[in-house]
């Protein structure tokens, strides 16, 4: 199979048209049936992607949580507010940690400036996001690099959710350890955990892997510990929404259980994630907050008298994570922190 990585898809980008700022951004609820490219110049419409997941994954929310604070100040500036509206976007989702990473950044290059006007302040934040966009891209690769170094020839790798080029800027942090290691040769198939309820791998993953041209399969998540037992699962790979000091790693639910699987069975458990991912306030991950979503995920149409539980990631404690990959190299989790 013949690799056309420059089919990857860019999620979202914060860009110029005419003097304003817009969003523009894949709607990511739509795929795999149709790739559309939505626009916005309204920081609440860009709110109201992220929380309704047509633009998600960690990376990517940093970004659009920096462009949203970007819309506004373009569109309704006035300092009273500043501290409200910064707070609504970075708590649009609790869990990934980047997403209050970019708007506080975006605060930050604020404060830098010295009683702005409204167009500077706008100016401003629209180079940043340019430059957090291109860090985003970097990292992506540096993180592939580092990650492909640690697969050998005809590896399979299995994957959880989407941690690919739509869930960041562009490249991906998990699938970027894909790409980097299918560009050399080394990847002989993806295992894609379809990732009940949203459906990211079967919808995301799988999609974004075919059409690059990496060999990959669509497992339901409760097919991972056969596939392994008949050992045809060398190592897996996923993202990470929040990362704790001592390693402890939240990411979508499902995770820590591909993890006590692929504890069971002898096979390596990585985890790629950039440095923004990692949350130097918490000292382990019972500390993260674990975003509860609807019901109707799970269960489209009600039946009376059943609840549902619906928490949309789970904590893999550092003892089952392999190795953390991040831009700046390969650390065991315990020790990411003291570097
Ligand atoms: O709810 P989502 O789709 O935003 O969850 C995404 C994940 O859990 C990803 O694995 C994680 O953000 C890493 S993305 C590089």
């Amino acid at each position: 199979m013949e690799l056309h990585l420059e089919r990857l898809p860019k999620s979202l980008e914060l860009a110029r048209k005419g003097d304003n700022a817009v969003l523009r951004y894949i709607d990511e609820r739509l795929l795999p049936g149709e790739l559309r490219i939505d626009e916005t110049d309204d920081w609440k419409v860009a709110v109201e992607a992220v929380k309704t997941l047509a633009i998600r994954g960690a990376p990517a929310l940093g970004i659009a949580g920096a462009a949203a604070l970007t819309l506004w100040v373009q569109q309704a500036c006035n300092s009273d507010d500043l501290a409200r509206i910064a707070e609504e976007i970075a708590s649009a989702r609790p869990t990934a940690v980047n997403l209050r990473w970019g708007v506080e950044r975006a605060l930050t290059r604020l404060k830098e400036l010295s009683c702005p006007s409204m167009e500077m302040a706008a100016s401003a934040l629209f180079d940043l996001v340019q430059a957090m966009q291109d860090e985003d891209e970097r990292a992506n690769r540096a993180m592939g690099a580092h990650g492909a170094a640690l697969l050998e020839q005809g590896a399979k790798v299995l994957t959880h959710c989407n941690a690919g080029s739509l869930a960041t800027y562009y490249y991906g942090t998990a699938l970027g350890v894909v790409y980097a290691a299918a560009e050399q040769g080394k990847i002989a198939r993806v295992y894609a955990d379809e990732t009940r309820p949203v459906g990211q791998g079967a919808r995301m993953t799988a999609w974004e892997l075919a059409r690059v041209g990496v060999p990959v399969t669509l497992i339901c998540d409760n097919m991972a510990a056969s596939l392994m037992a008949q050992g045809k699962v060398d190592a897996v790979i996923v993202g990470a929404d929040r990362i704790a000091r001592n390693g402890d790693t939240a990411n979508k639910i499902g995770t820590y259980g591909v993890a006590v699987l692929a504890q069971a069975h002898g096979i390596p458990f990585y985890v790629a994630a950039p440095t923004s991912t990692i949350d130097s306030n918490l000292e382990n991950g019972s500390q993260i907050i674990i975003e509860q979503r609807s019901a109707q995920e799970v269960l489209r149409d009600p039946i009376e008298g059943v609840d549902v539980y619906n928490p949309a990631f789970d904590v893999t404690p550092a003892r089952l994570i392999t190795r953390i990959i991040t831009e700046n190299g390969v650390y065991e989790p315990q020790s990411l922190f003291a570097s």
